[in-house]
């Protein structure tokens, strides 16, 4: 296990000390007992298992490949271990080995009925309820509060309409917790040098995860912290590959962390990685513990649009010629000359994607207190607003 300097990362979840805040997410690295107790030495504060379901799954081959970069595709099932070896084997071996497990169960309530009672016997510390669509949630969470006395989070999908709704209901209904959010999909890459889906499941389609689906986890995550009273042990998953991506995550409201891809194509020690730059990245940034930074980000939630113009400075000593600022303007409003920086005041539309694109900080923006101007401007855009609701 990798030891952290400065801010102490361990956490409290549902009632429980975890030695870190990230939690290895339900996927092909937690398909028993060996590869979750991989993860546990490496640092992870809980593993949840391959989700358990009444009959062991039967892979396509091949079944997770390559979008782009750190962007993955699957059409992998549940777990293929039977569930008695689950109960007899791969849980009580894990949990002796001292990892806090969490049990996935899916995805109908007969499966629920049928699974979540072993699997608290055989020594899973919690329970979390996956399944495919919302309508099913609920009765599966109703069983299982009646049945176990472990906490059970529901794991929502980013493919239902109003997720913030259904963690809402999760919480009426008893919830521990509410983990967010599931792949993304069905989504689509062809093979072109064979002229066909890359993967193998029945249809060609798979599920999306890896970095291109974290803007859509973490406002679904920010819909829960802002829409949810009282919402509590919120655990985000979906693209977290970075300490930066983990702290974006904590700023809008989650407790912990998931990971599934980052530590698949990064190798599980990244998990050590990943707690020592966010313990560093949480001093750097001023906060005094992990507890500090969640929610840091929800009152800085604009009320309103901003209608103003950016403000721009440029240090030369730090700009390295790449030509990116005027690469990506939309407009050809910039223009480099080093070391002189032009705008084109008439052309540039204060989108402020330059200075975003800037590698070294050297171009950078900020906004503009508005004008009268402005203020008539925005109460202008905003009555079109209304009139196109139909208000
Ligand atoms: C190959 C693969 C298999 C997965 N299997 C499961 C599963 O059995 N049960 C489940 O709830 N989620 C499963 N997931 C989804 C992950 O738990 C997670 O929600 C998703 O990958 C988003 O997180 P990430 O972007 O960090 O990967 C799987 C993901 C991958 C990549």
């Amino acid at each position: 296990m990798t030891e952290t300097k400065g801010i102490d990362t361990s956490i409290e979840y549902c009632g429980r000390r975890l030695q870190s805040p990230f939690i290895l997410a339900s996927g092909p690295l937690s398909y028993g007992a060996q590869g979750m107790i991989r993860a546990h030495e490496a640092g992870f504060g809980a593993v949840v298992t391959k989700t358990i379901r009444l009959q062991a799954a039967v892979n396509p081959v091949h079944h997770i490949g390559k979008v782009s970069g750190d962007t993955l595709i699957n059409c992998e099932k549940w777990a293929d271990f039977d569930r008695l070896a689950w109960y007899e084997k791969e849980i009580p071996e894990a949990v002796r080995a001292g990892a806090t497990v969490i049990g996935s169960v899916g995805h109908t309530p007969g499966e629920a009925k049928a699974i979540v009672q072993d699997v608290e016997k055989a020594g899973a510390h919690m329970i979390e309820l996956v399944s495919y669509t919302e309508d099913t949630l609920l009765p599966m969470l109703d069983y299982a509060k009646a049945h176990v006395r472990i906490p059970v989070i529901c794991k929502l999908s980013g493919n239902w309409a109003n997720p913030a709704a259904t963690a809402r209901a999760c919480y009426e209904h008893g919830a521990d917790g509410v983990a967010a959010i599931d792949s993304i999909g069905p989504v689509l890459k062809i093979d072109i040098h064979n002229r066909r889906p890359l993967m193998m499941s029945g249809d060609g389609y798979g599920w999306l995860t890896g970095a291109a689906i974290k803007p859509i986890s973490l406002r679904i995550n920010a819909d829960i912290a802002r829409g949810v009273k009282g919402y509590k042990n919120l655990y985000c998953i979906g693209g977290v590959m970075s300490a930066a991506d983990a702290l974006e995550f904590l700023m809008v409201g989650s407790h912990a962390v998931g990971v599934c891809t980052a530590t698949i194509l990064k190798g599980i020690g990244y998990v050590g990685t990943l707690r020592r730059q966010l313990a560093e990245l949480l001093q750097t940034l001023g906060f005094g513990s992990l507890q500090e930074a969640v929610g840091a980000a929800l009152p800085n939630f604009p009320q309103r649009e901003c209608v103003t113009d950016l403000a721009f400075s440029f240090a030369p000593e730090a700009c390295t010629k790449c030509g990116k600022c005027a690469l990506v303007c939309p407009y050809a409003a910039r223009k480099l000359e080093y070391p002189t920086m032009h705008l084109d005041a008439a052309l540039c539309r204060s989108c402020g994607l330059c200075a975003d694109y800037c590698p070294t900080g050297a171009l950078s923006s900020s906004c503009k207190e508005p004008t009268a101007a402005h203020a008539r401007l925005a109460e202008a855009s905003a009555a079109f607003d209304k009139m196109i609701a139909g208000e």
